[in-house]
């Protein structure tokens, strides 16, 4: 019934009910979802605060069309992100219903505004599945190169500075001033090569590429070199956002102030909504009703938006992301010393990335060991789900409220699914079948 193009399956299950980290499927077996629902159920599975505003939301009006009228649930968030977004400078907010769609809106007012044409972004990395934001997203570009399109063709691409694989053959985490230097110089080469760039786009964390955490003075001199530019600087915090990463935004540890910033997936606490929080100058100089959608700001997502923001601040969760990241790294090392599969841990805050390979020493990335350790997971009741360009980094980002337990439980798990593969109990077999992002290389 859904065309193939449109699906990326892990396994067969069908989540029918969910509370906190616990996911039900059909049958009522219980899961934890260490993906949270692809990083979008950031205070876990129908918070009870999230559900009563959805409720009462829902009862009296679900929406009206903000390009006629106001909606007060809408106002309020757009004046939450402006608060909260880094940056001492007016700005305003654009809402759209997913992150590919405020990439768009992103983008386009960043071409707009520059009365430029061209746009660099980074390797293996991923912005959306819309015109621009397919255009500027690495990973799709390389995969699917020619067969894929319509492309924005102004777009170049930089290596993005991953510490554990890169071009150069570099030990970013032994050496991050030399990685750094080698990304800058290629980025510099890039922009003066191309002469007037619009915008250079940038992930903070990537997400989609396997949890890959750049040197932390990268990504300063990225915005150093935009702001010499007159580049826009266009921060994708559709992953980072919200706390993810143990800040309010995943471009704070970095101490840069974006442009503009998109936010997205966990935003509408489940709903759809995204949003582009950006500099008025930037947003204003878009044509009148060029851009808009009949739904944009809908009155039901901005009110989850509003709940699940609140719920973050009640319970601490911007700090808690942060210690429990720490913790869970900590615990993932201590299982990566006891199993060759396990090629890296890294991460930031409760985004964290474990990359499989065939052993430690050669580094050679493995989907398939990746899938089977996600398999034998899921068989025992934890779901996640690998990721990045070869398919072999399982990325987990819990709800920022998972239960210490629930966390050391899947911990426990995960380590019994990597020992069940490398003591050969997972057939080949039993991932034959097994789609999941990677599956197109
Ligand atoms: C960083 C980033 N930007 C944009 C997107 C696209 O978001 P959506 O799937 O909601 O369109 C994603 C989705 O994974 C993402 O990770």
């Amino acid at each position: 019934m859904i065309p193939r193009p449109f699906v990326l399956k892990y396994f067969p299950l069908v989540p029918s009910r969910g509370r906190g980290c616990k996911l039900y499927d059909e049958a009522g077996k219980e899961y934890i979802d260490l993906t949270s629902g692809a990083a979008t159920y950031i205070v876990g599975f129908n918070h009870p605060d999230v559900v009563r505003e959805v409720v009462e939301q829902v009862e009296n009006l679900f929406n009206y069309t903000t390009l006629y009228f106001y909606n007060r649930p809408s106002i309020e968030l757009a004046r939450k992100l402006v608060d909260l977004a880094p940056g001492h400078f007016p700005k305003k907010v654009v809402f759209g219903f997913s992150g590919s769609d405020a990439m768009e809106i992103a983008l386009t007012a960043s071409l707009n505004y520059a009365r430029r044409r061209k746009l660099v972004s980074f390797t293996e990395s991923f912005h959306g599945t819309l015109v621009l934001s397919a255009s500027v997203s690495g990973i799709i570009r390389d995969v699917l190169g020619d067969q894929g399109g319509p492309w924005y063709k102004d777009v170049v691409f930089v290596e993005y500075p991953n510490p554990y694989r890169n071009k150069w053959g570099v030990d970013g985490y032994e050496k991050p001033g030399e990685l750094t230097s080698l990304a800058l110089k290629e980025l510099e080469e890039a922009l003066r090569a191309a002469g007037d760039v619009a915008a250079i786009v940038i992930e903070p964390v990537q997400g989609d590429a396997g949890v890959v955490v750049p040197p932390k003075d990268f990504v300063k001199e990225v915005a150093v070199l935009a702001g010499e530019r007159g580049s826009l600087l266009v921060v994708d915090e559709a992953q980072t956002g919200l706390g993810r990463t143990g800040a309010w935004w995943g471009i704070e540890h970095y101490g840069v102030a974006p442009d503009v910033l998109v936010s997205a997936k966990a935003l509408g606490g489940g709903f759809p909504l995204s949003a582009v929080v950006a500099r008025s100058d930037v947003l204003e100089a878009l044509p009148r009703a060029g851009l808009g959608f009949t739904n944009m700001g809908h009155a039901v997502s901005c009110r989850a938006g509003l709940a699940t923001i609140r719920v973050i601040e009640r319970e601490g969760l911007v700090e808690r992301a942060r210690v429990l990241g720490d913790y869970l790294a900590r615990r993932l090392r201590e299982v990566q010393e006891k199993h060759p599969v396990i090629g890296d841990v890294r991460g930031l805050g409760l985004m964290v990335g474990v990359e499989v390979v065939e052993d430690q020493r050669s580094r050679r990335p493995s989907r398939a060991k990746a899938l089977k350790v996600a398999w034998s997971a899921w068989r025992k009741g934890v779901i996640t789900t690998p990721l990045g360009r070869h398919g072999n980094v399982l990325r987990l980002t819990p709800p920022l409220n998972i239960p210490l337990e629930d966390l050391e439980k899947a911990v426990t798990v995960l380590e019994d699914a990597v020992k069940d593969v490398e003591e050969g109990r997972v057939p080949d077999e039993a991932v034959e079948g097994v789609e999941g992002w990677g599956s197109w290389s």
